[in-house]
């Protein structure tokens, strides 16, 4: 299961009224002045039904009042591994489990420094090693600290395990210096943490879907084609309208209808697409490159059929011309945008997958093994591996295209949330 993929608040189609359940917010609060601003965030979470639970270091008690945190709660706020009477409560990683949600916030150097490496030597930090929810964190700390090589590293190591983060902001710092370390405000965390896979969730991003494969023609009967249904793509297109974001279906042929409310682009060759993609791209936050794209083109497009009786003995000469390759194009001009491309292996699927990542130049592959009956073409399930830029991976289990669109989206919007 991907991460985050615990967080459905609400059902499709479904509006704020028909939440499901009250999601479970566990929030943990490490030891920084911005630690003042948490009543709030605990205020938010509740004013939207979200169940909180607050956990916090020792030296978080010097900051924010443990009392004023469990009144406003509700819930008694754990602070000691070791405390019986604590743990009698709600064990520690019964509270990890409880989790739709982590949000570490303030979060500073030392945590996230612990947090990189894995260790566990209080109950803050045991509890982030043994969740297996999403997790958002808002660092704060003096400008020096964050810009320190350690802390750099410490940060990358953490957004590639897929951890959320919410700022820091640049400002007036509490320590008297000026720069990048404030903490985000209460309703920045509050919108990563609570909104994922909400409809709305998305809403300001504008994402650029292409699909289908693309015709070739090589007179005005015949054309050369790659197979592929457009459901993958659709289904992108489907879900990023269902989670508020403005959507442009640029789609080849297919059989699908387009779904309600994206402004669909019909085209028919790759040059077409490119065209398209192209006109599109700079508008928008981000390209999920769906579309089967024929690497050639007849060299010659006959105007007229070719007729049986024109060809000499049994044989006929096709000369074809490589197409642009749009998305390695694409890809070297994002800046901030999410370029999302698809590989279709038959074999070695990561080992071929990883080389691609590096070719394209994109920001997220998803591969799929086309050996199997019930993955990738005309099917309507899916099993695909996600490879990023760094060589790693996450293995999905075999999901509806829906799903697997769910999770390309909740990927999209990490990766925006940290640019
Ligand atoms: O190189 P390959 O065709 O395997 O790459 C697949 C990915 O590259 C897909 O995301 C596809 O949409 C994109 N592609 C492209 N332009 C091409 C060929 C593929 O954008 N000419």
């Amino acid at each position: 299961m991907s991460t985050g993929s615990k967080m459905v608040f609400l059902e499709e189609g479904g509006g704020r009224s028909s939440l499901p359940a009250e999601p479970n917010v566990l929030l943990l609060v490490s030891g920084g002045i911005a630690a003042y601003k948490i009543p709030e965030l605990v205020r938010e979470f509740r004013r939207e039904g979200a169940h909180v639970r607050c956990a916090m270091t020792e030296s978080a008690k010097e900051f924010v009042s443990p009392l004023v945190l469990q009144t406003l709660s509700g819930e008694a706020v754990r602070i000691s591994l070791l405390e019986p009477s604590e743990e009698g409560d709600i064990g520690h990683i019964d509270l990890a489990d409880w989790a739709d949600v982590v949000v570490v916030a303030p979060a500073t150097a030392n945590l996230m420094a612990k947090q990189a490496l894995g260790i566990a030597d209080d109950l803050v930090t045991t509890v982030l090693l043994a969740t297996t929810a999403p997790i958002v964190l808002a660092p704060a700390m003096n400008v020096n600290m964050w810009e320190n090589t350690s802390t750099i590293k410490n940060v990358k190591v953490l957004k590639e395990r897929g951890v959320v983060f919410v700022g820091p902001e640049a400002g007036d710092l509490a320590c008297g210096w000026q720069g990048m370390g404030r903490m985000s405000e209460a309703s920045d965390i509050f919108r990563a943490a609570y909104g994922f896979h909400a409809p709305g969730s998305l809403k300001g991003e504008r994402i650029l879907v292409t699909a289908g494969g693309t015709r070739e023609p090589i007179d005005p009967v015949r054309s050369l084609t790659n197979r592929s249904s457009g459901k993958m793509g659709y289904a992108v297109a489907k879900e990023a309208i269902r989670r508020g974001a403005d959507v442009v279906l640029i789609s080849a042929p297919t059989s699908l209808s387009a779904p309600e409310g994206v402004s669909l682009v019909a085209v028919e060759t790759a040059l077409e697409m490119r065209t398209a993609v192209k006109a599109e791209f700079e508008k928008s936050s981000a390209l999920v490159m769906a579309a089967a794209v024929a690497d050639f083109r007849p060299a010659v497009s006959e105007t007229r059929k070719i007729k049986k009786e024109q060809v000499e003995g049994d044989t006929i000469n096709l000369k074809l011309l490589r197409n642009p390759d749009i998305l390695a194009e694409v890809s070297a001009i994002k800046n901030n945008r999410v370029v999302v491309g698809f590989a279709a292996e038959s074999h070695n699927l990561v080992a071929a997958a990883r080389k691609k990542i590096k070719s394209k130049g994109c920001d997220l592959l998803v591969a799929n093994d086309i050996s199997r009956s019930d993955a990738g073409f005309e099917s309507d399930t899916n099993a695909v591996v996600f490879i990023t830029p760094d060589g790693s991976i996450e293995e999905l289990p075999l999901q509806t295209k829906q799903e697997v669109a769910g999770n390309i989206l909740d990927r999209i919007k990490k990766l925006r949330l940290t640019r």
